[in-house]
């Protein structure tokens, strides 16, 4: 058998990962890989992730299963977090929440569950839209079309295209994979109008809303973030959100993940939510526990619930201050290029425009690795290379020929 496979092409991302740690230039620059760093470069673990870890050592008495659907104060927690602690979804028996392996996992579960319920639905995915949405949805046999969301030709939000395609192309019962914040890869988010605007579109039509939240809490604030998400949610009938902890909670490798979703009754809810259970048995039986469990103590306890905003505040209040600097210091070399898209784009994430020349260049002569589509990750800046990142891009921007 296995000398029959072929290699497939690998992920992009991974591979640029690879280089960059194989690349021995001491003034090497990662902008590629999508995780927090702080100002010294490493991924760090939260001191109230820490605490809860140490609590959780001593208090935990068994390690056995938690359940194919997960744990139940986690779910509580996932839907506080959410939707609001006064939201009417979380009684109203139409919400329910399962803990998944990461926000993957949550996504992939989804996609699953369309496809053996919903097999002639069609996936509509922004265009650009996170490297991993289009694979989960093909792997699970469901069928994906793109939708405008990025006007190349000035770096803007296309949100006239995206309500165009979606009113003339969408039929009813089409799911819409939307990022409820901190677009990956644009870092251009719909705002509280557009919400508004789509949400009623989405009800004309009868069309149901994938919502991708990956990044809560690391654009404007943990409510501000999904302001529009929580109005869709109350407004549609049923709603699919993905929720992924592993950037707000740094909890990266603990694959820690939920995967919520509204119907229109609870007797709907219950009957999708027991759909739910076979396909995780048969995908990964039980999800894993370790960050769940931290997740729902953080939340539940007042003290480290509040350290940890604090600690997500300082997050989210670094890469906007690195947003700015970026900016002002590539600004500084007037090179007459517009550089405000670093400020007015949000979270983890820039859209550079830069082309694939200018992405190899900056690679090959100055170790600066961006992904191949532009995305920049923003908290790979740091104090020690500003300087000489701002210098280099700058230097290979003005190269270029005007366009
Ligand atoms: C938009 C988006 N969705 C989902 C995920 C998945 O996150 P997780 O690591 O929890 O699977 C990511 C991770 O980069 C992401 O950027």
């Amino acid at each position: 058998m296995f000398s029959e496979i072929k290699a497939p092409e690998g992920d992009r991302l991974l591979a640029l990962m690879q280089a960059f740690r194989a690349d021995p230039n001491p003034r090497k620059v990662d902008l590629g890989v999508g995780v927090y760093m702080d100002d010294s470069g490493t991924v760090p673990i939260l001191s109230s992730v820490k605490i809860a870890e140490q609590r959780l050592l001593e208090t935990e008495t068994t390690k056995t299963y938690v359940g194919p659907l997960g744990d139940p104060t986690f779910a509580a927690a996932v839907q506080e977090m959410l939707l609001g602690a006064s939201s009417p979804l979380l009684s109203s028996g139409r919400t329910r929440t399962i803990q998944t392996p990461g926000g993957s996992g949550a996504l992939r579960i989804a996609a699953d569950l369309i496809h053996a319920n919903a097999p002639d639905a069609t996936i509509w995915l922004s265009t650009p839209t996170w490297i991993n949405h289009g694979p989960i949805h093909a792997s699970a046999g469901n069928r994906a079309r793109p939708y405008p969301y990025f006007n190349p030709a000035d770096g803007s939000l296309d949100f006239d295209g995206m309500m165009a395609c979606l009113d003339g192309d969408a039929r009813p019962g089409d799911v819409v994979l939307l990022h409820a914040c901190c677009h990956n890869p644009t870092g251009l988010d719909l705002g509280d109008d557009h919400w508004r605007e789509l949400t009623a579109l989405m009800a004309r039509k009868a069309l149901i809303p994938m919502i991708d939240c990956a990044y809560q809490g690391f654009g404007a604030g943990l409510d501000a973030d999904v302001a529009g998400l929580r109005h869709m949610a109350e407004a549609l009938p049923e709603v699919l959100i993905a929720t992924s902890y592993s950037k707000n909670f740094g909890l990266y490798r603990e694959r820690t993940g939920a995967l919520t979703l509204i119907a229109k009754t609870p007797d709907h809810a219950t009957a999708a939510t027991a759909a739910l259970g076979p396909i995780v048995r048969t995908s990964y039986s039980m999800p894993p526990s370790h960050g769940a469990q931290i997740v729902a103590l953080i939340w539940t306890d007042p003290t480290l619930r509040q350290q940890w905003l604090e600690e997500l505040a300082g997050m989210r209040d670094r890469i906007v201050g690195l947003r700015h600097r970026l900016r002002t210091t590539l600004e500084q070399h007037q090179i007459g290029r517009d550089f405000s898209f670093l400020t007015s784009q949000r979270g983890m994430f820039s859209y550079t425009g830069f082309t694939p020349d200018d992405i190899q260049t900056l690679r090959a002569r100055h170790a600066i690795y961006i992904a191949s589509d532009g995305r920049i990750s923003i908290p790979g800046v740091n104090d020690r290379n500003i300087g000489y990142l701002c210098e280099q891009i700058a230097a290979v921007l003005s190269a270029d020929k005007p366009r």
